[in-house]
């Protein structure tokens, strides 16, 4: 069994698939915490550093949220010039230091495979907030929350799904997290559609592949998103060298009602990373998807939480005790499902 305690959560790769269900189980025992109808400050007095080098709204503002409701404190840094990395501090002298005010530590970074080469010089955990085009571990493990918690209304479960990855898949650091985790359940069909020049990296391609999934690679929207799930991605206009680049792919596949109800089936649920672009340039989910049951992005925004939470908890040792730290809570909320 994979020991979480006191270890690093830098990729994906770490994980198996017995490894995943005890997450994904340990996410859903947070919901009654996370919906503010008991708490659970199973982590009193810890400290999580949160360090932000590159933009983020749900990753880092759900690492803060998820410690908060186990009772931890948050400290956050956002932007590498706001740090002594600007002074030519090495990410190893600074793990060394922030590692010594910190209990676990939340990272994302510009550079891929820099928040591995932090970890080295970290003495707590250090959990991966995206690095680069590299990958995106916790979004990865959100994703299957949420496709889990999606299918089960329609009786479906990840085995055997049927999933279309769309957008920029060379840059979307989420769909290489999640293609990999994909790889360790059986039968998936995924169909990866993006513009030639932004396909998915070969390696991952092969991962899906060698583990006898069913791959279709292509440029097209029509004819292909008659699935599960589509797993729609933004154009990662950071990756690129310049901005006009960018623009040339930006509005390939935007999706709305009208496409939706012309090529998905009834069932088809839409995620998305978020943020989402919705520059009418862009407008890769248009609002007008905003009422449909089965647009799944803001529950899967919430689910970070949850994820985030049950990371926390196993990588601090606590995930047995949080019946035993669980009391009422005394304030009015209006938090519904
Ligand atoms: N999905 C995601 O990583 O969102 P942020 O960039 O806002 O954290």
């Amino acid at each position: 069994m994979m020991k979480f305690q006191g270890n690093h959560i830098l990729s994906v790769s770490q994980f198996d698939r017995e490894a995943i269900s005890r997450i994904l189980a340990i996410s859903a025992q947070m919901t009654p915490y996370a919906m503010r109808q008991k708490r659970c400050h199973v982590l009193d007095g810890a400290i999580l550093n949160n360090l932000f080098f590159e933009a983020s709204t749900r990753t880092r503002v759900s690492f803060g949220t998820a410690f908060n409701l186990l009772g931890g404190f948050v400290r956050e840094t956002v932007g590498q010039e706001n740090t002594s990395l600007s002074k030519g501090e090495s990410l190893f002298d600074t793990a060394q230091v922030i590692s010594g005010y910190s209990d676990v530590i939340a990272m994302r970074h510009p550079k891929m495979h820099a928040v591995s080469e932090f970890a080295k010089g970290s003495t707590v955990p250090v959990i991966n907030g995206g690095d680069g085009a590299n990958e995106h571990p916790t979004q990865a493990l959100l994703d299957l929350f949420t496709i889990q918690s999606e299918m089960t209304r329609f009786n479906k479960g990840i085995d055997k799904l049927n999933i279309t990855l769309m957008g920029d898949l060379k840059h979307g650091r989420t769909v290489h997290s999640l293609s990999k985790l994909l790889s360790l359940y059986n039968d998936v069909k995924i169909t990866m559609i993006s513009p030639k020049a932004l396909q998915m990296p070969d390696n991952v391609i092969s991962t899906l592949t060698n583990a006898g999934h069913e791959v279709i690679v292509t440029d097209e929207m029509e004819g292909n998103l008659a699935c599960d799930i589509i797993y729609q991605t933004r154009i990662q206009q950071e990756r690129f060298a310049s901005k006009d680049e960018a623009e040339l792919y930006r509005g390939h596949f935007s999706l709305n009602k009208e496409a939706y109800k012309q090529y998905c089936q009834d069932h088809t649920v839409i995620m998305h990373p978020l943020p989402r672009d919705s520059r009418p340039e862009a407008n890769e989910l248009d609002i007008d998807l905003n009422d449909l049951d089965n647009l799944a992005i803001f529950r899967q925004a919430q689910n970070g939480v949850l994820v985030r939470m049950a990371l926390f908890a196993l990588t601090l040792g606590v995930e047995d005790k949080l019946l035993q730290h669980e009391k009422t809570i005394t304030w009015h909320t209006n938090k519904t499902k």
